[in-house]
């Protein structure tokens, strides 16, 4: 990296190439590296969330609390950027690729994705990543997106607003009537049968946040390429896929792969991140100016056109941001890495079917969440025979069992057994269910 790249938006008063980095950094830094904890039992991985005792905790997918080496993470780059804003910042951000914090964390990302460090965006959130694909993709009149009607607020509303600044159409259809049926070759069905022939791009949900199912992306995407007719796009919400699954998101099949990482992932809050290939990275265009694209700074500051394709980096939204979070993002996928993607995803399914099958013999509750854990994951939507989900909720947590209730026009409550839960616990929840079902 040249003395420009250092300049990189800090012209004015840019230290000289080579400046050594500060010693808080080089301590931060170190800290990540430092020996990694115990986390061989699920004991000891509950260890490091420092949850309140007082309650069983069904939630958690909501918003991560922070493990202890996220926490540590977030506390030294945190004392490092108090101590020396300038030159933390700075040189953490600009310096040589050596010690480019923003690139380890990518890296670090890509190594759970099975994909490379360039191929990442990092963004705040599912939410503006899904926005960012959108108002990238180079649609044009005539063109549809289509997506399904079990799809999150921010992944309709994200349509919703593209496809009303380009003149391109939007529908939604439903996958199925009641998820807990559902198969693989229904799925797949019902999507090829909506697709019409202006739909370019494909939206999809990998774990709904209503009922509970995880779509087979990967046998989806693969029916999608092996069709006949236009080419098409296939963006991912993958939000409660992502830490819950064990999956390599690189060679799922989608084109475009947006998630937060603070649910599942137990990132920093305010961190996600959107993963495709240099090729659909390409089709995008940027909708907010990046501070980690020295391409698009040097044409801005030449006054030319961008010579370069597109790539992730242009598309990561710029403005500075809370870099002690972001840069401990790292820590995270560390950790999961260390507790192995397919141990957690056998965890995660050995509580929710404890969960299901529990419920399931309830006679008051209903179960929307297919009790396969091919096609489910961290979250059991259920309703109570004579109950509003939102009242479900509100007597679990009468008995300290913290339940959710999914925000979509149709709703259930939800119970998400997650590594913070322990087979006792999950028995407790589907106990107090069937007490207060009566
Ligand atoms: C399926 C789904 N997509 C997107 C979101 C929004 O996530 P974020 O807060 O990371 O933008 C949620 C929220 O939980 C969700 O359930």
């Amino acid at each position: 990296m040249t003395l420009s790249r250092r300049r990189f938006l800090t012209a004015p008063t840019a230290l000289a190439a080579g400046a050594l980095l500060p010693s808080a950094l080089i301590t931060a830094l170190a800290a990540q590296a430092a020996p990694p904890a115990d986390l061989s039992d699920w004991e000891a991985v509950r260890a490091q969330f420092v949850l309140d005792p007082a309650y069983l905790h069904f939630a958690s997918f909501f918003i991560a609390s922070h493990p202890a080496p996220v926490r540590e993470a977030i506390e030294g780059y945190r004392r490092a950027i108090d101590s020396n804003p300038f030159l933390v910042v700075e040189q953490g951000l600009f310096e040589d690729q050596a010690h480019n914090v923003p690139l380890q964390v990518k890296t670090e990302i890509a190594q759970y994705l099975g994909g490379r460090a360039e191929e990442v965006c990092l963004t705040p959130n599912t939410t503006t990543g899904l926005a960012l694909v959108y108002h990238g993709l180079p649609l044009k009149p005539g063109d549809e997106v289509l997506c399904t009607t079990h799809d999150h607020y921010s992944h309709h509303e994200s349509i919703r607003l593209a496809t009303e600044r380009t003149g391109a159409s939007m529908r939604m259809i439903p996958l199925f009537a009641d998820a807990a049926v559902a198969s693989t070759d229904s799925l797949i069905a019902a999507l090829l049968a909506g697709i019409g022939p202006n739909t370019r791009v494909v939206g999809l949900t990998w774990v709904h946040s209503s009922s509970g199912i995880r779509l087979p992306i990967r046998e989806i995407s693969a029916a999608l390429r092996a069709r006949s007719g236009a080419p098409l796009l296939l963006v991912v919400d993958g939000v409660h896929g992502l830490g819950s699954t064990d999956e390599t998101v690189a060679s799922m099949g989608a084109d475009y792969f947006c998630a937060g990482t603070h649910k599942w992932m137990f990132a920093p809050r305010g961190t996600g991140l959107v993963w495709a290939s240099a090729e659909n990275w390409a089709r995008l265009r940027p909708l907010i100016p990046s501070f980690s694209d020295f391409d698009q700074y040097t044409a801005w500051e030449k006054q030319t056109a961008i010579a370069t394709p597109n790539n992730a980096d242009r598309m990561s939204p710029g403005g500075f941001v809370a870099y002690d979070h972001q840069w401990a993002t790292a820590a995270a996928f560390r950790m999961h890495r260390q507790m192995g993607k397919a141990r957690v995803a056998a965890r995660i399914r050995a509580l929710n079917d404890q969960c299901k099958a529990g419920l399931a013999e309830n006679p008051k509750v209903k179960m929307h969440t297919p009790m396969s854990g091919e096609l489910s994951a961290g979250l059991v939507s259920f309703e109570v025979d004579g109950m509003k989900p939102a009242e479900v909720v509100k007597r679990l947590l009468t008995k300290n069992i913290i339940a959710s209730t999914s925000p979509y026009a149709i709703t259930y409550a939800r119970l998400a057994p997650s590594l913070v839960n322990t087979p006792e616990q999950v028995d407790r929840a589907v106990r107090a269910v069937r007490e207060i079902s009566g």
